[in-house]
């Protein structure tokens, strides 16, 4: 009895059952073996996981690099629905040019379906022509644009498009007065760019030049605290070289600028800009960029300004004689303003601070500029020539070998292809706008 079993459960087992070892399974060990491993080796499995997945994205990757602005607190990835330049550029600039950027990796992927944060960006003088196109693109990229204007020569009208837009602000505001913002890039526009502007009231011009030092203190105090690191971009322009001895004008030259004259407050004050931003670099570590621009014509340009082609334009289409002053044998280049934005933005991307002269080298004198505004609008209009004004530079053309080989820009409109886009803004605003000037006859070559 003692070594019998007894069985309780009659219906389903059998009524005598005498033992025999469980038969070996062949994947028991296997089972084994994969059960220790799961439970002693988990973190080697997570590895492994994550090398695998790294290599799937480095091999397979779905998106273009990322830009992470320097030091900033936003980590920023490109679109994958906007291009941000044209698809070869944005190749070299991945690769070349943005190894200069703070802790960014440059050849780094963005996984599948990660999206580019966009920026936070100060354009100050946005609502005004250039300024006012530079915002077109940057919120067409993505970025959240503040413009900060006071109006002086800038229009509501010119930025009105992106009113409602949660990714725009408009501050109306005098940049000579300090204004504390966090950003991450801040394009530096504002100040009068026409002679009759800037001549206006040249103290409060040369002036607010010299307050710069409050616009930088101020905007980038976050920065200098380290903070942000905010990228300061300054438009200097072409006049700093005065009228120059060097033809055509390289970044090197140094300028030959009357320090006295009526337009000096307009040359020597973007002089004193450009030292300040490099002062501010050298001195506190600010990153600064600096373009030097050459005459930038296209829509949206004020009417009244007495800039050349402005001025030209709007006379022809007035049926008014196009002022020429002195023999009109001096010359300028003119540059299409969608090829300014474009270079303006490779250049705040890019590694290298500058000096950049930004312009088209093509080369026109005064006479040839109205025989082309008489092509597009009007054989028939008039030269009417007036005595030339004060300081007005002989020459002026931008060697950009510089720009090319460091941005990889170089311009891509015609006088004779951005022509038109001008004439059919201005006529508009002209014959269907009244609120727009008629005195277009305080002109100069600039
Ligand atoms: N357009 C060109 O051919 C050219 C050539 C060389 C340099 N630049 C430089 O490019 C920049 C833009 O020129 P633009 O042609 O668009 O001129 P613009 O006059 O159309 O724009 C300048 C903007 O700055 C604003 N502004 C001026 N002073 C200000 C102040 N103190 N505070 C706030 N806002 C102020 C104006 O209201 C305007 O909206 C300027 O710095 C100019 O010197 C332009």
């Amino acid at each position: 009895m003692g070594s019998e079993l007894i069985y309780r459960g009659s219906e389903t087992q059998p009524s005598s059952v005498s033992y025999s070892p469980k038969p070996v399974k062949p994947w028991a060990s296997v089972t084994r073996t994969i059960h220790y491993l799961l439970r002693e080796q988990r973190l080697l499995f997570v590895f492994v996981g994550i090398a695998i997945a790294t290599l799937i994205f480095t091999v397979f990757p779905t998106s273009p690099a990322p830009y992470v602005a320097p030091h900033s607190r936003f980590t920023t990835l490109i679109p994958d629905s906007i291009t941000y330049f044209p698809i070869e550029t944005q190749q070299k600039f991945s690769s070349a040019h943005r190894l200069g950027f703070g802790s960014a990796n440059p050849t780094s992927k963005i996984p599948l379906g990660l999206k580019r944060k966009g920026l936070r960006i100060v354009v100050t003088g946005g609502a005004g022509f250039v300024g006012s196109h530079l915002v077109d693109r940057l919120i067409a990229r993505g970025d959240s644009v503040i413009v900060v204007d006071n109006f002086f020569t800038g229009r509501k009208q010119n930025v009105m498009h992106h009113f409602g837009n949660p990714n725009f602000e408009l501050i109306r505001h005098d940049v000579v007065e300090p204004l504390l913002l966090e950003v991450d890039q801040i394009y530096h526009l504002a100040c009068p760019a026409s002679p009759v502007h800037y001549k206006f009231n040249p103290v409060k011009t040369i002036i607010s030049f010299i307050l710069l030092q409050n616009l930088i203190t101020g905007l980038l105090q976050a920065c200098l605290a380290k903070r942000v690191g905010a990228r300061f971009l300054l438009t200097s322009t072409s006049e700093v070289y005065g009228d120059p001895l060097q033809h055509p004008q390289k970044e090197t030259y140094w300028g030959n600028v009357n320090p006295i004259g009526v337009r000096s407050c307009y040359d020597e004050g973007k002089r004193t800009a450009e030292t300040l931003t490099m002062d501010y670099h050298r001195g506190a570590g600010v990153e600064v960029r600096i373009a030097r621009i050459f005459n930038t014509y296209g829509p949206r340009m004020c009417i009244d300004d007495g800039r050349v082609v402005s001025n030209f334009v709007a006379q022809a289409l007035r049926k008014e004689p196009l002022t020429v002053y002195g023999d009109g044998k001096q010359t300028r280049s003119f540059q299409y303003v969608s090829d300014l934005v474009e270079g303006l933005m490779r250049l705040m991307e890019g590694e290298h601070i500058g000096p950049f002269n930004l312009g088209n080298p093509g080369e026109f004198t005064m006479l040839e500029l109205a025989e082309v505004v008489q092509e597009t609008i009007d054989p028939n209009a008039k030269i009417e020539f007036r005595p030339n004004t004060e300081d007005d530079p002989h020459k002026r053309k931008p060697d950009i070998s510089r720009a090319k080989e460091l941005l990889g820009w170089e311009p891509k409109v015609s006088l004779r292809k951005g022509l038109p886009l001008m004439v059919s803004d201005f006529r508009q605003r002209i014959f269907g706008d009244h609120k727009e000037g008629s005195n277009t006859n305080n002109a100069s070559s600039s």
